[in-house]
């Protein structure tokens, strides 16, 4: 089978190692990829956001399955036109995808299938949360402990231009949990748990995800989860007559009145999609091949028995700036010697060198029969890459054991 993957980051690498086990791949290749793809599969210079210049790849390349990675592209329509275009493709629709691309229409679909939530507060009063509606790539959420942290969220929310959601404050461990949908039915992978802030001990600005593991002992049963919150989600959007098909993350807060939605996404996550790959045992290929073509029954992707870590390098200035260009970066193999793998996020290769070329640059991920060694592996290849001005969290699954 011919596989085109759409995407450049640590998610896509990592997506690219999990489908290169599959007997059934014949051919590897990614668009835009980055460096560390390009040693598996085959990489070509078209952007996620060239929906027809994708389109062409896919046809000229006569690729059997695409696997589309970030959610704008799929908010954009890109598996609406590659369907259109006769190629089977593991992602949604833009109206699915509209589950991650819209707050509102995400909360009409929870209320529609029963789903737990954070309430909607009609008169925003503190203690509460500011959400404004659209993509804003984790900026557009807004904490409100105080009236006055209200005032500068409902201010901040209204300047992202959307319409703003006002939440009731949920408390509570968070968590991941992704399963693979082909329309109907809801195959769970494993739980994993993200790290969002910058900063140790969860301090400072949001940012795309510094750190996951897995599995998440908290979580309680991974197929109860899906069963309850993924399941009658799917079954609403199959309802309305826009099916999933695709990666269905739901980003829920373990609240003690009970598991509550905070999100869902229509992707895989990143960085947990590193982990929870890191872990998977079984055909990943044909189960994401099985969703696309609408008959995962029978279908099931195992997780191994070890536990997963990754932790992310960024550059100096992320999460405000995800442009950190042109450093050298060195010390990957050294690190691979001790059986972590670097997945490649923000990188590119600059007259036959490795330099940094985004905002989270690298994703060092380690397995082990138990999350705490599993990090040790990983912090110990963390400390061997380097690039001028890089910055890690230093408490990625801190304390788990
Ligand atoms: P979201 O983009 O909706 O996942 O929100 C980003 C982060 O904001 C979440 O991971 C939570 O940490 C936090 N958050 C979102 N909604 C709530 C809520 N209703 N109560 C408490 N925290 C929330
Ligand atoms: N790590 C969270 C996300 O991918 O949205």
């Amino acid at each position: 089978m011919k596989v085109l993957l759409v995407g450049s980051g640590a998610r896509e690498h990592a997506l690219a190692r999990g489908l290169t086990k599959s007997p059934s791949l014949s051919e590897l290749h990614a668009a835009p990829g980055n460096p560390g793809i390009a040693e598996i599969g085959t990489c070509h210079p078209v952007r996620v956001d060239d929906i027809e210049g994708l389109v062409d790849l896919a046809q000229s390349l006569r690729i059997d399955l695409v696997v589309v990675g970030p959610e704008a592209p799929l908010v954009a329509g890109l598996a609406d036109q590659l369907r259109k275009a006769g190629i089977a493709t593991f992602g949604p629709s833009a109206a699915a995808a509209e589950i991650e691309g819209s707050k509102a229409f995400a909360k009409d679909v929870l209320d529609a299938a029963g789903v737990p939530t954070a309430r909607i507060l009609d008169v925003p009063k503190a203690p509460c949360v500011v959400k404004a509606d659209g993509l804003a790539s984790g900026k557009g959420v807004f904490i409100c402990n105080t009236e006055d942290e209200l005032a500068e969220g409902l201010a901040g929310a209204r300047a992202l231009g959307d319409t703003v959601v006002v939440e009731e404050m949920l408390t509570g461990p968070e968590v991941s949990v992704f399963a693979l949908c082909d329309g109907s039915v809801a195959v769970p992978l494993a739980s994993a748990r993200d790290f969002k802030r910058i900063g140790d001990g969860d301090t400072g600005p949001n940012t795309g995800g510094m750190g996951a593991y897995s599995p998440v002992a908290d979580s309680g049963d991974l197929a109860t989860l899906v069963a309850e919150i993924h399941q009658p989600v799917l079954d609403e959007l199959a309802r309305r007559g826009t099916p999933f098909i695709g990666c269905l993350f739901a980003g829920l807060m373990l609240t003690p009145d009970g598991p509550r939605v905070l999100e869902f996404n229509a992707r895989f996550g990143d960085p947990e999609t590193q982990v929870i790959v890191a872990r998977l045992e079984g055909d990943l290929l044909a189960a994401l091949a099985a969703a696309a073509a609408g008959d995962l029954s029978g279908v099931s992707i195992g997780t191994g028995a070890d536990a997963a870590v990754t932790i992310v390098v960024a550059g100096p200035d992320y999460p405000a700036r995800s442009d950190y260009t042109g450093a050298a970066i060195t010390g990957i193999d050294d690190a691979e010697s001790d059986g972590a793998f670097v997945f490649h996020g923000g990188t590119a290769m600059h007259d036959g060198a490795l330099v940094t070329n985004g905002g989270r640059i690298l994703s060092v991920t380690a397995a082990g029969p138990t999350v705490r060694e599993a990090r040790e592996t990983a912090y110990t290849a963390v400390a061997k890459v380097a690039f001028a001005g890089a910055q890690h969290r230093n408490d990625i699954a801190g304390g788990v054991e």
